[in-house]
């Protein structure tokens, strides 16, 4: 077993997550209005999950929204391959269309350095929306961490590099349930 300890089981996780989803869906029925139905973008919420590392989180995160919402899909890669230190960010967009006016809801598994976050968020501002906040599932604290806020945030954790519910080392260990970290010799 490549596994070292389990930080946060699935229990725990899936309890924050109800919990993270009642918030956030009280500030945005505040700020967008109730789901009445489609609205062509006016006042609805864009959830803009990051690739890959978000998937897990945002498919149970989304569930837990009753919010008229749309997808936009963003990857931002970081730590190519082995790495486990950021590489410096790239973002790729899925599409074209403009997010102005829109009340947009970024969602990333975890928050590191913040460089990710700070240049996804530097795009979108860019488009004129009505609102951005910020949603990670976990957030590292580091001494050289820049100056970026999450709005929601599921667990502050150590500085610790871990895998699972959707974070990778080398691409696997996505599909573990738990949030763990990995003995040494399975990050050689
Ligand atoms: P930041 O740009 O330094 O904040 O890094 C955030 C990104 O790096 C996240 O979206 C993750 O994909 C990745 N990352 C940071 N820490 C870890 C970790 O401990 N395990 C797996 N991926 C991580
Ligand atoms: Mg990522």
């Amino acid at each position: 077993m490549p596994i070292e300890r389990v930080l946060l089981d699935r229990e725990t996780i899936a309890a924050r997550v109800g919990e993270l989803g009642a918030v956030i869906a009280e500030d945005f029925t505040a700020a967008a209005g109730p789901t009445r139905g489609p609205t062509n973008g006016a006042g609805e919420l864009t959830i803009v999950p990051l690739l890959t590392g978000s998937v897990i989180f945002v498919a149970d995160l989304m569930r837990e929204l009753p919010l008229m919402m749309r997808i936009r899909l963003m990857r931002a890669a970081s730590y190519p391959g082995k790495a486990t230190k950021s590489q410096g960010v790239t973002i790729e967009d899925q599409r074209h269309e403009s997010l102005a006016g829109r009340h947009v809801l970024i969602v990333d598994d975890i928050l590191d350095s913040g460089r990710t976050i700070t240049a996804v968020r530097q795009q979108i501002d860019a488009h004129g929306p009505a609102s951005v906040k910020v949603c990670v599932l976990l957030r590292k604290r580091v001494a050289s961490a820049m100056a970026i806020e999450a709005d929601y945030v599921g667990f502050d954790i150590p500085d610790q590099f871990v895998v699972g519910y959707g974070l990778d080392y080398d691409g696997y260990y996505r599909n573990l349930p738990e949030v763990v970290t990995l003995k040494p010799e399975a990050m050689a």
